[in-house]
């Protein structure tokens, strides 16, 4: 026989009751708990929400290994900095750009920003734009206006960082010239230009030029950035420094040997004419993590070889791009991993 339905709940409001908590619209506690399932799930994701919210003022704290090419880097910056001259990264994908950009705000103790650039990003996403809730009490007013990452990071002086710029248009990126020479920003929707606080400042960041979706930044752009720092590939002794630095917190270490695998598979890898987006540091770190979680979940204290080999090939082969689409990815790929894991 099938299972009795439990009783429905009595305490249920009816419809037409219902309705006119649009008055409040906030509804009562009591009303709360009378408001079945869609509520209970609103209020999850909402306390869930709550507790996900970031605050940069707290959340800032990276670390990063601030060796060789890091150091150098985040020296010149500091001085560009000093010399109250905007600086710009240049670097294939995860080389440390962004990370570089959030521990320099995290050193010289500002609030970090930073946006994204793309095909999709409009100036209301640096702007800022009307709460169509609140517009629609106040009007189009400055009291319904909600300032995107620019215009806060200028009105609070804060560090802002435009990142892979050479992948958004030259529409976009005339909005930071006023910022940037002026120091005043013009902010469209309120028909308001701003004073740029003094302690603003901007770095850039962006692929070289022949990285694919990237377009050639405009000259007015590229000259306000006075000084273009280059990262690149780590060597081995600090790419194994920084696989080590990413791994901290799992159980167990990797074996010298396997690290050494890891960095010749993609160094291998990143001198391959055939590969078109080589490994980044990203793929070091995954293959790394993946090998160890995996051998965890084994039951076993370490990785072995077998692990490992399968580890990287689930975590280069959709990653990597080969110049001709007719390569034989897993074959090449095997042929390499083979030869550094026996
Ligand atoms: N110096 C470093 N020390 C530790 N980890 C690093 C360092 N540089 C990069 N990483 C790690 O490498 C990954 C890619 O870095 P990211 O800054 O996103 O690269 P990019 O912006 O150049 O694409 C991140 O997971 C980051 O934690
Ligand atoms: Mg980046």
């Amino acid at each position: 026989m099938a299972e009795k339905l439990p009783p429905k709940k009595q305490n249920r409001k009816p419809r037409a009751k219902t309705a006119s908590i649009q008055k409040e619209s906030i509804p009562s506690p009591e009303e709360n708990e009378t408001l079945e399932k869609p509520t209970e799930s609103v209020d999850k994701y909402l306390e869930l929400f709550e507790n996900a919210t970031i605050n940069e003022k707290k959340s800032q704290d990276i670390s990063l290994v601030i060796e060789g090419q890091y150091k150098e880097t985040l020296n010149h910056m500091m001085d560009a900095y000093n010399a109250n001259l905007t600086c710009g990264l240049v670097g294939p994908v995860g080389v440390g750009k962004t990370s570089l950009g959030r521990y320099f705000a995290q050193e010289i103790q500002r609030e970090f920003f930073w946006v994204t650039f793309s095909d999709a990003l409009r100036p209301a996403h640096l702007l800022g734009s009307f709460d169509p809730t609140l517009a629609f009490k106040t009007g189009l007013h400055k009291e319904a206006f909600s300032f995107g990452p620019l215009t806060q990071a200028c009105l609070e002086g804060g560090v802002f960082l435009a990142n892979e710029v050479n992948r958004g248009d030259d529409f976009l990126l005339n909005i930071f010239l006023d910022p940037l020479e002026e120091r005043r920003l013009y902010i469209p929707p309120l028909k308001t230009w701003i004073k740029v606080n003094e302690n603003f400042y901007f770095i850039a960041t962006m692929n070289p030029a022949e990285s694919r979706g990237t377009r050639k930044i405009p000259e007015a752009f590229k000259s306000r950035i006075a000084v273009w720092l280059e990262l690149d590939y780590p060597p081995s002794k600090l790419e194994r420094q920084i696989l080590d630095h990413n791994i901290q917190d799992l159980t167990f270490p990797l074996e010298e040997d396997l690290k050494n695998a890891i960095i010749g598979i993609i160094q291998d890898l990143r001198q391959n004419s055939e590969v078109e987006t080589p490994p980044s540091l990203r793929s070091g770190i995954s293959i790394s993590r993946l090998a160890i979680t995996t051998a965890q979940r084994m039951g076993k204290t370490e990785v072995t070889g077998t692990i490992l080999r399968e580890c990287a090939m689930l975590v280069l082969k959709e990653s990597l791009e080969f110049s001709s689409p007719n390569v034989d990815k897993e074959r090449i790929l095997s042929s390499i991993i083979n030869r550094y894991i026996g």
